[in-house]
């Protein structure tokens, strides 16, 4: 498939993109760190990286992208030639490699889910009868690690035959009916016994909770949802014709991710606070939290199949980008080395990928630096090389590009006032590299 070809329209490059920003980050994984890390203020914390930090850095991977027209390292060598500037696409490479390691754990979880729920082994349980039986799944070393390789096995399936166009087409569907159903669930958890609990823990700050290992997640959390720092953006606006307005593009990928990520935290923490669960429970936790919501729902196991069905294509239009990334830069858009790649590297990943998933059962006691190793792949991506990525980024655009032909760039499509182009340029070139470099240096105590 040849590269120029991608996106059929203008929403399916936004589709695509939100699909690469919406996933597990803003639906599994937001909730479990805000719980861990005491709710509101954390989610404030969040927010204000995400507009501060993550909506500038996406914007900058975009005029990378539609400037070089090039894939995640050549888009670097095209701009920055002769120099080792090309080392932020290797670099975004590996994060996506190990990032897609132990994310495909999660999407395995998913898939397991998914096949009790189908065949009835999910029906009428307590909510500690949902714990009991998840824990029992996800410890179980053969149960982890096949369904670990069948979401590995579809996310290769997918890039190795270019389809993009079909996600483009399932999204437009999908993507509203995920919301939806996601609505529906706030609806019933906030009018849960007790829900008021939950809700005030999600939005009512208590700063007294926050640490300077609460700000460095909340980063993390932020470039995690949007899938920046990792050159994903870079290579899919590659793709865009100059008529598309890039920052009305970003904006409401941003807008996307908070508000899920807000439907989120409103479907899981009234819940928690109604049926006596801990906000604190680790990864766990929405997978503990979320059978009993629907249970409490009429035709609550039909609604929570959907909701898985819609759950796991978030999961994978996640997953595609990841592993696009790195395909698109070694097969360098030619097909038969695009199946190829795809399959190698996937399968690596799959192996790579396979300790995280056995650290719910028999590798559980492994640890290193108090961290199990899922719990470690998850913190090496999100807390240390999303954030290197992402300042590299920063660093990049007002030191390699010159500020008129960005302004240009920006302005394509977009008729961008100079004014906010100004303030995007300072949020970039000040803003985004010291609050990455402060953050990352109070977190190891040299600050
Ligand atoms: N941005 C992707 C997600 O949040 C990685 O799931």
């Amino acid at each position: 498939m040849s590269q120029r070809e991608q996106w059929s329209s203008k929403i399916g490059f936004i589709l695509a993109a939100a699909g690469s920003a919406i996933g597990l980050g803003a639906i599994w994984k937001f909730p479990y760190i805000a719980g861990q890390n005491g709710g509101g203020a954390f989610f404030l914390i969040f927010i204000l990286f995400t507009l501060l930090l993550g909506l500038p850095l996406l914007l900058a991977e975009f005029s990378i992208g539609r400037t070089a027209e090039s894939n995640a390292v050549d888009s670097y060598r095209k701009i920055a030639p002769g120099t080792r500037w090309h080392w932020v696409g290797i670099l975004g490479m590996v994060t996506s490699f190990i990032l897609l390691s132990f994310y495909s754990v999660i999407g395995g979880w998913i898939v397991v889910y998914l096949f009790k729920a189908i065949t009835g082994q999910l029906n009428n349980l307590s909510s500690d009868q949902y714990a009991e039986v998840f824990g029992a799944t996800i410890s179980n070393p053969v149960t982890s690690v096949f369904v670990q390789f069948l979401f590995i096995l579809m996310t290769i399936i997918v890039v190795a035959k270019g389809v993009q166009k079909g996600i483009e087409l399932a999204s437009k569907i999908m993507m509203p009916a995920l919301f939806i159903l996601f609505i529906l669930l706030v609806v019933r958890a906030v009018t849960l016994d007790n829900a008021m609990a939950g809700i005030t823990f999600l939005l009512q700050p208590d700063f007294s909770k926050v640490t300077s290992q609460t700000i460095l997640e909340a980063m993390g959390q932020s470039f995690f949802t949007l899938s920046v720092g990792v050159s994903v953006m870079v290579t899919y606006s590659s793709y865009l014709p100059k008529t598309q307005s890039l920052p009305r593009s970003a904006i409401s990928i941003v807008a996307m991710n908070i508000f899920i990520v807000l439907l989120a935290g409103l479907a899981i923490f009234p819940a928690v606070f109604a049926f006596d669960l801990e906000p604190g429970a680790g990864p766990v936790l929405l997978f503990n939290v979320l059978p009993t919501v629907f249970s409490q729902l009429p035709f609550g196991m039909l609604f929570f199949i959907a909701f898985l069905v819609l759950f796991l294509f978030a999961a994978l239009t996640s997953a595609f980008s990841m592993l696009e990334i790195i395909v698109s830069v070694i097969s360098k858009g030619e097909p038969e080395k695009r199946k190829k790649w795809s399959w190698i590297i996937g399968l690596a990943i799959f192996v790579f990928g396979i300790p995280s998933a056995l650290s719910f059962g028999i590798l559980g006691d492994i640890t290193l630096f108090d961290k199990t190793i899922f719990d470690l792949a998850d913190f090496a991506v999100s807390n240390v090389l999303l954030p290197i990525g992402s300042l590299l980024i920063a660093l990049f655009v007002p030191m390699k590009m010159k500020k008129t032909a960005l302004y240009e760039e920006l302005k394509q499509g977009s008729g961008l006032k100079r004014g906010l182009f100004e303030t995007w340029f300072f949020l970039i070139r000040f803003v985004a590299p010291l609050l990455i470099v402060i953050v990352m240096l109070d977190v190891l105590g040299l600050f």
